[in-house]
């Protein structure tokens, strides 16, 4: 007489590999490397509904929204100025951000600013 196999426990086996696949998973996601902090991410979350998404100024912007393009005018700007007034806001219209955004991130913010205008707004440094 041959002994009768064992029935496979196939569902028991089945769930048991789901459950250490979906370990596997929840270990493997999002351990990976930080994502590096975005000026442009910090910029359009916070910024950009009233200077807009492009810097020029969105349609719905309270009255005096800077052009944040405007190479003339921010060329005038200190980055610790820029700073300063997203720290304070300018009233009326201009919101203070106060400690929200950690100087790696304040960093990044003002570089993005910086680059809305084209030209950069740099100021001259030699002179000519
Ligand atoms: C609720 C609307 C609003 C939001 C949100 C806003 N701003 Fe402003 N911003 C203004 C207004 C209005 C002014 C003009 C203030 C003035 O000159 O009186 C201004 C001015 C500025 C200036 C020119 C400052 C100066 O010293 O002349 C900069 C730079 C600036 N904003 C950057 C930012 C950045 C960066 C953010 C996001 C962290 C931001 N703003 C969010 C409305 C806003």
């Amino acid at each position: 007489m041959t002994p009768t196999p064992r029935p496979p426990r196939r569902a028991l086996r089945c769930a048991a590999l789901l459950y250490s696949a979906s370990l596997w998973a929840g270990c493997a996601e999002p351990t990976g490397p930080e994502r590096p902090i975005s000026g442009e991410r910090i910029y359009l979350q916070n910024c950009a509904r009233c200077h807009g998404p492009d810097g020029r100024g969105a349609a719905e912007a309270p009255a005096g929204t800077r052009d944040l393009t405007q190479p003339g005018y921010m060329s005038t700007l200190t980055d610790e100025r820029i700073k300063m007034t997203i720290r304070m806001g300018k009233a009326p219209n201009m919101p203070a951000f106060g400690g929200r955004f950690a100087e790696p991130s304040m960093k990044v913010l003002i570089a993005f600013v910086r680059q809305l205008a084209a030209p950069p707004a740099a100021p001259a440094t030699d002179g000519r």
